[in-house]
């Protein structure tokens, strides 16, 4: 197989059934049955299937799935906490099913650390206590660990907490304590299992733009597992989409957006902002009239009829945008035996094909005009109009742009 030095974790058609018979409820969700067939033929669940991809290193990878689809069940095979009944799962190429005790307990210690849902903190220790337990199991002197710890509680926001008890702190600082201890440990990989869901919208929305900073600073990966669709499009570099037990669909969230790969994905991905994740080039359109600077008002307006519009686009050489032509000034060119160029609006509205959908929201809003689409290249890509951005907020943008 192919080494890609950039992938840290893969997943190789990784399989947990839960029950005794099976081998016979293996064959038939090979078969394409339906996880709660199955259960009810065979007893089994199978709470994961078949399970496929790769983890990226330094990126956020998100696990999004209704409750019961599997994530918790697959999130804690990368660390073996569960074991897979088949498949493979390989940090850096080696097969971690395949560590004996000694050198997985150094993986759970070194590479991969956990964050959980309910924090998972001792009460009778204070904030430091916490942070710093993983460095005191790994036989770490007091100064140092308590140094390291101080960094990590400094890096989370909670300086000037660290001596009390944690019993004292919201939820939301709790999770912040969570974090910390799971990076004081320096792992390469931070595996998070739903840890912002018990917390309230607003604290959650913090902790998100909080962990997206702690994750550029330190450059770690991390496996982040949610049932929030606008959670995993923000935090996301992929997504995996999960349902009862197998995966969808893998993608980044603009591609997800644009080109959902069942119903399923769609209606799922329904209640998403798509503006925060769709850029610009799947919703601009060709315009429909385009003439070049040399032409004659005459020519603009014959170029106008033909395309049923009263304006056109004006552009030099190398598609480069000069202005727009309306069919009025256009007329009166020919009027006052003006050019093209003495008539046209050269003020307006543009935007490029990476801007994302929402930041141009606020133009579009205003403007009178479509916005232009302009290329790095300098050249005229499309054009946005008013409805076509607001269209995105409500529907699938078109397939192939
Ligand atoms: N230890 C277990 N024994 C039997 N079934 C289990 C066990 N753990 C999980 N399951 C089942 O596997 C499925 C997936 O569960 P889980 O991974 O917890 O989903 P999620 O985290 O997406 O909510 C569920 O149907 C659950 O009931
Ligand atoms: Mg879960």
């Amino acid at each position: 197989m192919e080494t890609k030095n950039n992938i840290i974790l893969r997943a190789e058609h990784v399989c947990k059934l839960y029950g005794a018979n099976k081998n016979e409820a293996a064959r038939l969700m090979e078969e394409g049955g339906d996880r709660n067939t199955v259960k009810q033929k065979t007893g089994v669940t199978a709470a994961i299937w078949d399970v496929n991809f790769e983890v990226q290193r330094g990126e956020i990878f998100v696990i999004i799935g209704l409750s019961g689809s599997g994530k918790s069940t697959f999130v804690r095979c990368l660390n073996m906490l569960n074991r897979p009944t088949s498949g493979t799962i390989r940090f850096e190429n080696s097969d971690i099913g395949k560590l004996n005790k000694k050198e997985l307990m150094d993986y759970r210690r070194d590479k991969i650390s956990m964050v959980f849902q309910n924090f998972g903190l001792m009460s009778h220790r204070d904030v430091l206590g916490n942070v710093a337990y993983g460095l005191e199991v790994k036989g770490i002197s007091t100064i140092e660990r308590e140094k390291k710890a101080m960094e990590m509680i400094d890096m989370v926001g909670l300086s000037g907490w660290e001596h009390q008890p944690v019993s004292a702190l919201s939820g939301g600082m709790r999770q912040r304590v969570g974090i910390a201890r799971a990076l004081a440990n320096d792992p390469e990989i931070l595996l998070m299992d739903e840890p912002f869901s018990a917390l309230d919208p607003l604290v959650r929305a913090d902790m998100q733009f909080e962990l997206m900073g702690i994750q550029r600073k330190l450059g770690k990966t991390i496996v982040f597992i949610t049932h929030d669709i606008n959670e995993a499009f923000k935090l996301g570099d992929h997504v995996a989409i999960m349902r009862d037990g197998r995966v969808i669909q893998v993608d980044t969230p603009e591609q997800m957006s644009a080109h959902p790969a069942d119903d399923y994905v769609r209606q799922f991905i329904g209640s998403a902002d798509r503006t925060k994740v769709l850029s610009v080039r799947h919703i601009m359109v060709t315009p429909s009239c385009v003439v070049r600077l040399g032409e004659g008002p005459n020519h603009a307006i014959h170029e106008m009829r033909r395309a049923g519009v009263s304006s056109a686009y004006v552009v030099g050489d190398k598609m480069n945008l000069a202005g727009l032509l309306t069919i009025d000034s256009a007329v009166e060119a020919i009027k006052q035996e003006r050019t093209i160029q003495d008539m046209m609006i050269t003020e307006l509205p543009t935007t490029s094909p990476d801007t994302l959908i929402g930041d141009v929201l606020p133009i579009a809003a205003e403007a009178k005009f479509p916005i232009s689409v302009i290329g790095e290249d300098g050249a005229l890509k499309g054009i946005v109009t008013k409805a076509s951005v607001l269209s995105s907020m409500v529907s699938s943008p078109n397939e192939e742009n």
